[in-house]
């Protein structure tokens, strides 16, 4: 099994977005499993209202984390995600401690980016690998990127080259407890979600923690 804990400092950047997109779009290759850790539960909330057993997720308080992913081990799951609430004490440690992959969410502003580099120091005292995705990028122009490259300079960062853009579609899917691309199977979101996981599920094979499926490098390309 291969474990995510998706991480930031701040709230609203899209942790729980995120996560469950990437869920849902794991979900096509094998068993996946969210741990939502956040006191909001954002992300069982949005399982309520499926009927879809996959991804499944488990809300649990973050002193049970070892033993939720222990019981998703055991029921086959895959991939795991761990949703944490927006800090950097206990729970998102411990989030940090059990994951193989630390996904740092940003938003590209700068009052954003300047907020994860305790994170970035958490992940790499802890040993685990980290990376930073842009999530929310304007949908033209070069700031995404740019603030990737100043992320990097700061805090020597590791930044996923695949980046999310703010996209209404990402919002309005969650309320009727899907994802952008169950709403928009052709839309540019669903592009980007895809490509997101395709190069995550590279990184986890790279790490000898999951054997890819059907990696599409055409649709890395194409977001
Ligand atoms: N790429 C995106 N495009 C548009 N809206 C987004 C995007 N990512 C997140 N949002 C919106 O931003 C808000 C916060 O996202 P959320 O995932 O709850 O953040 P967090 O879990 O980090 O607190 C939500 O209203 C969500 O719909
Ligand atoms: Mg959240």
């Amino acid at each position: 099994m291969f474990t995510v804990a998706v991480i930031a400092q701040k709230g609203g950047v899209g942790k729980t977005t995120l996560a469950l997109h990437l869920g849902v779009e794991a979900a096509r290759s094998g068993p996946v499993t969210i741990i939502d850790l956040d006191p909001q539960s954002s992300a069982a909330q949005w399982a309520d209202g499926r009927q879809a057993q996959q991804p499944a997720v488990v809300a649990c308080p973050p002193a049970r984390l070892a033993v939720a992913l222990h019981a998703a081990r055991r029921n086959g799951t895959r991939i795991a995600f761990i949703d944490t609430a927006p800090a950097v004490e206990s729970p998102a440690l411990a989030a940090v401690r059990a994951a193989d992959f630390c996904l740092i969410v940003s938003r590209p502003g700068i009052l954003d980016l300047r907020s994860i580099g305790v994170n970035v120091e958490i992940a790499k005292l802890a040993g685990k690998p980290v990376v930073l995705v842009i999530n929310a990028a304007p949908v033209q122009g070069g700031q995404a990127v740019a603030a990737g490259e100043d992320a990097h300079k700061r805090y020597g960062v590791e930044v996923c080259p695949i980046i999310v853009r703010q996209r209404a579609v990402f919002g309005h899917a969650l309320v009727g407890s899907r994802c952008a691309q169950e709403v928009e199977p052709a839309g540019k979101a669903a592009i980007e979600v895809a490509a997101l996981w395709d190069w995550l599920a590279r990184r986890a094979a790279d790490q000898g923690q999951y054997d890819v499926p059907g990696i599409s490098m055409a649709r890395i390309s194409a977001a």
